[in-house]
């Protein structure tokens, strides 16, 4: 279950109460369970444990003050409320809680509060009579209005003595109670690294070969594969596209630069998806110097790169390895050649002489190959497609023995 929460972004609310020294613990359970931590302090919760402690344990610099202009500009209220996929405010205090239900927006925490998108969620923490009373409930039936989960509280003996409801759950409870807000995603916990782009195969000092590949199928994979809960390493071509929120880029421009960094990427990972467009060939040396214009013909000793896919497929660790292929004839038929001749567990094929997908269009379609079976994905964004071809690599990596995680 906690791994629902690989790649999801937390920001921990926290407030004043005595249950402050729980966030500690509750930041390190969140980020072992895969999340990133970043936290917002109220003034109150500094008195209980202090910013240095938070921002030690969450490896992000701790936020405590709306209209500080230096953490303004280094990560504004707007954009910390956009980056959480999960607000969750623990402890949430009597106080806090009204403020929140009221929707005030005169501190850090609460304008965070109201400017996300994110999920909500509150732990309360407070004394047994204060949680009993009608106005905190009333603005907890306020929040419960808005779809804010309520985690807690647990009953028990009090720091002030009282027995009664009003302890904040323990941090392995909260962990669980967020996993419990996200979905499973159908890679859920897995490492998937794919390749993307054209390689650049050097001449001399300015020239290259290189071929049509914008990186644009492979870029929407990586986000496709990040939606399903995977981690994402993208080995990326010369490319001139943003990375995808939450991957890891590495940058590469030859065919064996990229060779080096998927052997170096793929070492314990579950899925390789091979959708780069590689130079079958590359100049024999590159010329040191600009190569001059002199005879009417100019010819190229080339030598073979080496095949990225399939050297992926031929270790002894093999990940589940998805390629593409890109024919203008006998598209399937090719596909499937390739299939066998590079021990794929699945092929996807692109008919690039169409002008309408392909190379450098925003839409694509392609016919998925497998031992067993295929499948069509028509015509679609590449962003459509490419969630279509990752829930079918899920299904697939599935049937081939690669546990899924419910
Ligand atoms: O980047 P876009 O503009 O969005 O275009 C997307 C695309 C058309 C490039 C993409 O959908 C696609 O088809 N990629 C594969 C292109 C290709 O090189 O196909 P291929 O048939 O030449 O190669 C077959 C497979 O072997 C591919 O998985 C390729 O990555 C891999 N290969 C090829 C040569 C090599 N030296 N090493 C490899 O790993």
């Amino acid at each position: 279950m906690l791994a629902r929460l690989a790649n999801k972004r937390i920001l921990l609310g926290v407030s004043g109460g005595i249950a402050a020294y729980k966030s500690a613990e509750l930041i390190r359970r969140l980020r072992d369970a895969g999340a990133e931590v970043r936290v917002v302090m109220t003034p109150a919760a500094q008195q209980f444990i202090t910013p240095l402690t938070l921002q030690a344990l969450s490896g992000n610099p701790v936020h405590t003050d709306l209209l500080d202009p230096a953490a303004e500009a280094a990560m504004g209220h707007i954009e910390l409320a956009r980056w959480a996929d999960l607000v969750l405010v623990a402890p949430a205090s009597a106080d806090c809680i009204a403020r929140l239900a009221q929707g005030m927006a005169n501190d850090l925490l609460s304008t965070v509060w109201l400017a996300t998108r994110a999920k909500l969620a509150i732990a309360p923490a407070m004394n047994q009579q204060m949680w009993a009373a009608p106005s905190l409930q009333a603005n907890l039936a306020l929040l419960g209005e808005r779809d804010v989960a309520v985690f807690g509280p647990a009953s028990g003996v009090q720091a002030c003595g009282d027995v009664g409801a009003g302890r904040m759950l323990e941090a392995v409870e909260l962990a669980d109670a967020c996993a419990g807000l996200f979905a499973t995603g159908t890679l859920t916990g897995r490492h998937v690294v794919i390749t993307a782009g054209p390689t650049r195969e050097a001449l001399d000092p300015v020239r290259y070969l290189s071929n049509h590949s914008s990186g644009k199928m492979g870029f929407a994979i990586a986000a496709a594969c990040i939606e399903a809960g995977a981690r994402v390493t993208l080995v990326a071509g010369p490319v001139n596209l943003p990375t995808p929120d939450r991957v890891t880029r590495v940058n590469v421009t030859s065919a064996e630069e990229m060779l080096a960094a998927a052997q170096q990427a793929v070492a314990g990972a579950d899925m390789f998806v091979a959708c780069a467009a590689v130079a079958d060939y590359r100049p024999r040396a590159a010329a040191d110097q600009k190569i001059k214009k002199s005879a009417d013909t100019l010819t190229l000793d080339l030598v073979k790169n080496p095949d990225i896919v399939a050297a992926i497929a031929a270790r002894a660790d093999r990940p589940f390895v998805v390629g593409f292929a890109a024919e203008t004839e006998k598209v399937v038929e090719h596909a499937r050649d390739k299939l066998v001749r590079k021990r794929l567990d699945m092929i996807a094929c692109n008919d690039v002489a169409r002008g309408d997908i392909g190379f450098q269009s925003d839409d694509n379609a392609m016919t998925v190959i497998w031992q067993e079976g295929e499948q069509v994905l028509e015509k679609a964004s590449k962003a459509v497609i490419a969630r279509q071809l990752v829930a079918l690599m899920a299904e697939r990596a599935a049937a081939t023995g690669l546990q899924v995680r419910k």
